[in-house]
């Protein structure tokens, strides 16, 4: 498939830029400069000053990701210079240079570039860590090259599509903590489009069984240890919420398990359980879904995905923690055999909860997961789930709701979303939403009305987690997009892979 032949090698040199040998060479410039930097003076001049005409004549001003390919001859052995915009200096963002770097390696893909020549970090701040530019690069251009292309016929005879990209820096101090970075973001973009490959496949390839061989297949791949569930060992363990919410569909529900141990541990249980939504698709069950934008119900697997993705990355990049993914799937499908509204499930806690909405269905088979991972008593518990609708009416898709039990975890996780530039919005929770979901027949029910919805959703789970520290990510909003990112194509996005690693390595 496309995709899979489409490899990026990223490396950092120490060459002097005027020298660089590829076809075509990215400077990343600020808005507003009425001049050519210091750092570029000597290559304009072997340029014949077309850097410093264009910038004259204000045919390129700098806006963040903004792009003017300059065709040069004679004097430097590259053809094109491709000035790319870093935005405002004041103000500016690690995530400026990520978006940068993939405008630069999507605009190169389209010139058939196959080596590429990349400065876009030598203006920054002195104060800059140069660990994060060289990850925030390598993530840029690594996750820019991903697109979901696997069925578009006229793309899958595309054998090549390699790209050589190059990262120059002179100074050799500089080198080496870039080089550490670049690494660390090669890895986790790569994690991250693991995620996205297989959220973006339909849910007539994707089903849980289909899914849970996946992780079996890039469990044997990165060197996880992986055990799968299947619905008879599901219903020994009495696992009573994926079971229902799965039965409605012949592909069977799975409970996936990817391990990483990564130390000798000397406290029993992991030191995180990260616990993501794999719903392969939400019809909504026997309280139907309207058909307007259903399609995009494959998505509903996308925390799922997002932990297949970031073990991957997990494992490759060795961190020395004890991390388990947990992954519930199932489809909810009408049917016959479908659960009910009315019905009430006995859930692996042993908790009871009325049905009132199949559509709620997310909160049915995330109780499970929780509760076993409860079991193992880690430190913490993270889940990811396309959760609810009301959080993409609270939050619109800029941020993902981020709901916790404990003001460091949220500290640690805000802190790491600031680094991968996915945004997390911490909403309230707890008592007074945990009060909607009290039914009179049962523990619980599995909708609180309309009011708060993301933060019933959020209390509802919150009811399985024991006593570790636990954040509940809704990425409803973020998981998929229709709108292109400079780093990021359409489809799934992987939101939340890059985070949880931030997280992990800290
Ligand atoms: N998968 C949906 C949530 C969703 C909605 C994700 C829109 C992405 C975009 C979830 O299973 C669901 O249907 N939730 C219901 C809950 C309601 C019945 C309480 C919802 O949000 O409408
Ligand atoms: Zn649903
Ligand atoms: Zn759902």
């Amino acid at each position: 498939m496309a995709n899979q032949a489409k490899t990026t090698n990223v490396t950092i040199s120490s060459d002097n830029i005027s020298k660089y040998k590829g076809e075509a060479l990215a400077l990343g410039l600020f808005q507003g400069a009425k001049s050519v930097p210091a750092e570029f003076k000597a290559l304009d001049k072997a340029l014949g000053s077309a850097i410093g005409n264009i910038i004259q004549l204000k045919d390129f001003k700098g806006k963040l990701n903004e792009t003017s390919i300059l065709y040069v001859s004679g004097k430097v052995p590259v053809k094109r210079v491709i000035l790319v915009g870093l935005g405002k200096s004041r103000g500016f963002k690690l995530d400026n240079i990520r978006q940068a770097a993939g405008t630069v390696a999507r605009l190169a893909e389209k010139l058939s570039v196959q080596r590429l020549g990349l400065v876009l970090h030598t203006l920054l701040d002195k104060d800059q860590d140069p660990q994060l530019l060289g990850q925030a690069i390598a993530e840029g251009v690594v996750a820019g090259r991903y697109d979901y292309q696997d069925h578009v016929s006229a793309n899958n005879d595309k054998t090549g599509g390699a790209m050589k990209i190059t990262i120059l820096e002179s100074q050799a101090s500089k080198v080496v903590k870039m080089n550490k970075g670049r690494r660390i973001g090669v890895i986790q973009a790569a994690g991250q489009n693991n995620a996205r490959a297989v959220n973006n496949r339909p849910g007539n390839e994707i089903n849980p069984p289909s899914l849970a061989r996946h992780a079996q297949s890039m469990s044997r791949k990165y060197g996880l240890k992986c055990k799968v569930f299947n619905d008879k060992q599901l219903a020994e363990m009495k696992m009573g919420g994926i079971l229902a919410v799965g039965q409605g569909s012949s592909s069977k529900p799975r409970l996936i398990m990817m391990e990483h141990k990564g130390r000798v541990g000397k406290s029993k249980g992991p030191d995180a359980v990260i616990v993501g939504k794999a719903v392969t698709f939400d019809s909504g069950g026997i309280s139907l879904k309207p058909s307007l934008n259903m399609e995009a119900m494959k998505f509903d697997k996308s925390g799922g995905c997002s932990v297949l993705g970031l073990m991957t990355a997990v494992a490759q990049l060795k961190i020395p923690r004890h991390v388990v993914g947990l992954i519930p799937s199932v489809e909810n499908l009408p049917s016959h055999t479908s659960y009910r509204p009315g019905d009430i499930i006995k859930t692996y806690s042993g908790k009871t909860v009325e049905i009132q909405n199949t559509d709620a269905e997310g909160r049915m088979i995330l109780c499970d997961a929780l509760s076993y991972a409860a079991r193992m008593k880690p430190k913490v518990i993270i889940d990811i789930a396309t959760l609810t609708g009301a959080c993409v009416i609270a939050l619109g898709e800029h941020h993902a709701g981020l709901f916790s039990n404990n003001d460091k975890l949220i500290e640690k996780l805000k802190a790491a979303s600031e680094i991968s530039g996915e945004p997390l919005w911490h909403m309230p929770s707890g008592e007074p939403y945990l009060d909607q979901m009290k039914s009179k027949i049962a523990d619980l029910k599995n909708i609180g009305g309309r009011p708060g919805g993301s933060c019933t959703a959020a209390a509802f789970l919150s009811e399985f987690i024991g006593a570790a520290a636990w954040a509940h990510i809704d990425v409803a909003a973020v998981a998929d997009t229709e709108k292109a990112k400079p780093y990021r194509g359409i489809g799934a996005t992987g939101f939340t892979v890059r985070t949880i690693l931030e997280y992990l390595r800290q």
